[in-house]
């Protein structure tokens, strides 16, 4: 630790570290790899082109997901904190977009964790095949209990149980901090996901009609490629099941040591979380060709192949057809629960690093506020009659304006009005043994928000002239554009409060001990004056 490191910890109080670049890699993929990777793609890529949608989810991948990655990982190690800390340090102006990434993680923590709960009941479900011969209506009526949308809201006790379990054990990892409980839990849980998830995949290639599942899945549809949808649906995916431009990887980063090695572990986090998404696509379409063959119908025939429907519906049903079921569908189950878990953890932890480090809280503290309020709208809106229906739109409008909004912001802020490019960049190369080239300006300041303004425009156009999902009016209203304005405001309210610790007294050059290393000395256009005067003191590297 440098002398100013040493500083800091004694005025601001001691900040969690990472044990290693191994326990990061592993709490970032555990992030990374979540519900998206095993019920979002695998139906996203089919109903994009199948084969053909690879491209442009490479494409997304390597031009918006990796560049994004690292711009997120080199916000949070230079300026080392959680997303409204960074953005105050970047600028008092721009604080309420740190607490926008914060009112996102707040929002979708409500409804993963709700998800997980039926993960885990399915689990048990699994065990006697308890859904029987009809499981969409165990699914809908008999589990969820759903209503019409808006009619009544009663909590669901078969939900809010597992529910209840969830969010012990969140509070538990939490409480426990950042090496002792989110890094412990990924270290065992990750290499076990990979290693239980693989077996399942190599079952089900050994399942009859399986190669008719991976011919219907990877057969390029290449026409897809010239349909815009297409390419929204890449980058939307990408956002999300990489755990991008929200908060999440900037917080995770900014528990690394002063000196890591920065820009392969980005590469090394991008490129697990898309291999077990493929594998993930495999794995699901094997089983499905198995399915198709015992109905005798074409794969591409088959229904329900997106959303929570392909999990929670056309899985059990393949389930109750396949022999030894059971166990798969155990393995199954526990692999979704597994994979949430870590990622509800990393959601979790960005909204804790912000009310620790702005109210000045115990890691406790934080954690009770944060899965109390998360805890409760989870309880009373996505564990009701209503919850499917409300999760529905909730998870379009976040993921898709929130998200996409947010990611947007953060480019043009970082890269036009405060500059801030050319010394992240140098940032992430004096850390890093592999070294990022100009074209990274080109991706971050150009491509990602271009890209990303024609899929938010499109989306709210699409939004506005047809009430998403069918649901009325008012349901959309209240659950989609009331909800997204509320984040908004509270983002804003949030920043207006005065801060409990001394944030603005942060010198990342000193901090981190760049100067007296002779670090890195690239262009501080827009740079504040510390931080210019301390860049260009410093000798160049590159
Ligand atoms: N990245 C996490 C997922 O894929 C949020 O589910």
């Amino acid at each position: 630790m440098s002398a100013a490191a040493k500083q800091h910890s004694k005025h601001h109080g001691h900040r969690e570290e990472w044990s290693g670049q191994f326990g990061f890699i592993m709490s970032a993929i555990g992030s990374a790899i979540g519900l998206g990777n095993i019920w979002r793609f695998p139906g996203v890529a089919y109903t994009n082109g199948g084969g053909a949608f690879l491209v442009p989810y490479i494409v997304a991948l390597l031009t918006a997901g990796i560049p994004i990655l690292l711009l997120d990982y080199a916000l949070g190690h230079r300026y080392h904190g959680s997303s409204p800390t960074v953005f105050r340090r970047l600028g008092k102006a721009w604080e309420s977009v740190g607490w926008f990434h914060v009112m996102i993680c707040v929002v979708i923590t409500s409804y993963y964790a709700v998800i997980l709960a039926w993960a885990v009941r399915y689990v048990m479900f699994s065990t006697n095949l308890a859904w029987a011969d009809d499981t969409t209506s165990f699914f809908l009526k008999d589990f969820l209990k759903v209503g019409e949308p808006g009619v009544n809201a009663d909590i669901v006790v078969g939900i809010f149980i597992p529910l209840a379990l969830v969010w012990i054990a969140a509070f538990i990892v939490m409480a426990l901090g950042v090496t002792r409980g989110i890094e412990r839990i990924n270290r065992f849980f990750i290499p076990f996901l990979v290693v239980i998830f693989a077996a399942l995949v190599i079952r089900a290639l050994f399942l009859q009609g399986a190669l008719d599942g991976l011919n219907a899945f990877f057969t390029p549809n290449w026409s897809a490629l010239s349909d815009p949808g297409v390419w929204i649906a890449a980058y939307s995916q990408i956002f999300f099941s990489l755990s991008v431009g929200f908060g999440i990887m900037l917080t995770y980063s900014s528990y690394l040591k002063a000196k890591s090695n920065i820009v392969p572990t980005a590469l090394v986090t991008g490129f697990a979380n898309s291999s077990f998404e493929i594998l993930a696509g495999i794995g699901v379409f094997a089983t499905l060709g198995f399915m198709a063959a015992q109905q005798g119908v074409p794969v591409n025939e088959l229904q329900g192949l997106s959303g929570p429907i392909l999990s929670f519906v056309t899985f059990p049903a393949v389930i109750s057809m396949m022999p030894g079921g059971p166990l798969f569908g155990i393995v199954f189950f526990l692999s979704l629960t597994i994979a949430g878990f870590t990622s509800l953890v990393s959601l979790l932890q960005v909204t804790s690093a912000a009310f620790q480090e702005k109210f000045g809280i115990s890691r406790r503290s934080a954690t009770m506020w944060i899965t109390g309020v998360s805890g409760v709208a989870s309880v009373f809106i996505f564990s009701t009659t209503d919850g499917l229906n409300a999760l529905d739109v909730v998870d379009k409008y976040i993921n898709e304006l929130g998200i996409i909004g947010a990611a947007i912001v953060a480019c043009v802020v970082v890269s036009f009005v405060l500059r801030r490019l050319p010394l992240l960049r140098a940032h992430l190369n004096y850390n890093s043994m592999l070294k990022l080239g100009p074209w990274w300006y080109a991706m971050v300041a150009v491509l990602v928000p271009a890209v990303l303004s024609v899929i938010l425009v499109a989306t709210v156009i699409e939004l506005i002239k047809e009430p998403y999902g069918g649901y009325p009016v008012w349901f959309n209203a209240t659950f989609g554009w009331a909800m997204i304005v509320g984040t908004i405001a509270a983002s804003v309210i949030f920043s207006l409060l005065r801060w409990k610790t001394p944030v603005d007294d942060f010198d990342p050059m000193t901090f981190h001990g760049i100067e007296a290393a002779g670090g890195y000395n690239d262009s501080p256009v827009g740079a504040t004056a510390t931080e210019a005067s301390a860049s260009s003191s410093a000798s160049t590297k590159q």
